[in-house]
């Protein structure tokens, strides 16, 4: 294995960990940072990088992404999917269970980590997820973030709708449970009702508010009854954002993909299926009370979803099409680009795709560009815009709802564990990530 070797990053606009900005030098040395200031002198053995120009972030960790290996590696694979973080500035990512076979025993997490070890370019974390019959993985499964419990929009062992096997996963245990909230029983009603409709406008139609809104209500009634810690996953409503503000336990957090927030059902008429996910994309109001919510800390931080399917595959008819859109590649530019036009900061951007995520998942040394902490880190170019150009994207799907938008703050460099695994085009294959720990 390859020794990382101390970098110096010189002259970059460094976000601190208070949210300010200092232009200055960052040293690194056995994966970690060692020091910030604004001048440091280097020795002999480091290696410099000339970051004049150009602005420092922690890593993104993209919390709630689908990677499909095992078993749907003909949509994407931990290989093409980690050469897309990187690519994208995401240095640590968090995978849910619904790969074949599923992740819902030691053993199938065992496996995806041993096969992240082989292939991945950036540090990983795998969720176990939550069936009616494995409360005993649940409980003991490590390491992991946490449960992952689709209670909704899934079918088969994952499907968790009904109420007393999910009571029974928020009553045992202690460990985060993160949550798809929509209510099955009025997706599967709606579903009668919308019978022969082929186009995928009436997605977010059948998905509607309501079905998003009842299973957020009854994930919170649970968690406060058993003071749970709970994660919603990918909000999309502005009812449920209204709901959070008024009432979010302090052991509640929740989740926005830059999707939602800059989507919205007009995406149906340009894209067509390509814009059909789960939860599927609401109106532009929701879109401006979702930006809001995450503004003002009622929602905590950003995940993409990365759910990619081929081409072949969205080609089909709906409701035969499946719902998902890839993510990673494009996350970071589509929030910075944001924050250039004036929706947000770029540091509340490092703080929603970094510093939160790490935070709330309890992972040690991540999410900040100070001493001591994991040199995972992403210099972006705020001064040029580039389009999202389907030939130049390594997800394997070969694909974004972004195409032809003008994003600026593009990952020039991205380093993980201090060894650059991208650089300016180039994804540099040899570098491993790590597995991720979870206090
Ligand atoms: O749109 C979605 N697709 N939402 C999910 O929660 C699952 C995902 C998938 O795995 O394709």
């Amino acid at each position: 294995m390859s020794f990382p070797q101390s970098l110096l990053i010189r002259g970059a606009s460094i976000i601190l960990p208070n949210g300010e900005l200092m232009v200055g030098d960052v040293l690194t040395r056995d994966r970690q940072i060692v020091e910030v200031a604004p001048k440091i002198s280097p020795d002999t053995t480091t290696r410099e990088i000339d970051a004049q120009g150009l602005t420092l972030l922690p890593g993104v960790i993209d919390p709630q992404v689908h990677f499909r290996e095992p078993g749907l590696e003909h949509k994407e694979d931990l290989f093409t999917a980690s050469c897309a973080c990187a690519k994208g500035g995401v240095t640590s990512f968090l995978e849910m269970p619904n790969t074949r076979p599923l992740t819902t025993t030691q053993a199938a997490l065992d496996d995806k980590l041993q096969r992240a070890a082989n292939k991945c370019v950036v540090n990983y974390g795998f969720f176990i997820g939550a069936t009616p019959e494995n409360q005993p993985d649940l409980l003991l499964a490590q390491p992991t973030p946490g449960i992952k419990v689709f209670m909704g929009s899934m079918h088969g062992q994952l499907l968790m709708d009904q109420e007393e096997a999910l009571e029974a996963i928020f009553a045992q245990g202690d460990r985060l449970i993160a949550v798809h909230a929509e209510d099955q029983a009025r997706i599967n009603q709606r579903r009668q009702e919308f019978a022969g409709i082929h186009d995928p406008a009436v997605h977010s139609q059948i998905q509607d508010h309501e079905a998003a809104l009842l299973a957020t209500q009854r994930a919170l009634k649970l968690s406060k009854k058993y003071q749970r810690r709970l994660h919603i996953l990918h909000l999309s409503t502005g009812v449920e954002a209204d709901l959070l503000r008024q009432d979010k336990p302090s052991w509640v957090t929740a989740e926005v993909t830059p999707q939602h927030l800059l989507l919205n059902t007009s995406a149906y008429e340009t894209i067509g299926t390509l814009a059909q996910m789960n939860p599927p994309l609401r109106s532009p109001e929701d879109n401006e009370v979702l930006w809001q919510a995450l503004r003002d800390g009622v929602i905590d931080f950003i995940a993409t979803d990365h759910a990619p399917h081929t081409l072949e595959e969205k080609a089909q008819e709906y409701p035969n099409t499946p719902s998902g859109m890839p993510g990673v590649e494009t996350s970071l530019a589509v929030m910075l680009t944001a924050a250039m036009d004036g929706r947000c900061t770029v540091s509340q951007v490092a703080q929603w795709m970094s510093a939160a995520v790490a935070e709330a998942y309890g992972i040690p040394n991540k999410g900040a560009i100070a001493p001591g902490y994991d040199a995972d880190l992403v210099l972006v170019d705020l001064n040029t815009y580039r389009p999202v150009k389907r030939e130049e994207l390594l997800t394997k799907c070969g694909w974004s709802p972004f195409e032809g938008w003008n994003l600026t703050g593009w990952a020039v460099t991205t380093i993980v564990g201090g060894e650059i695994v991208y650089d300016q085009g180039k994804v540099n294959t040899e570098v491993r990530g790590q597995a991720l720990t979870f206090l």
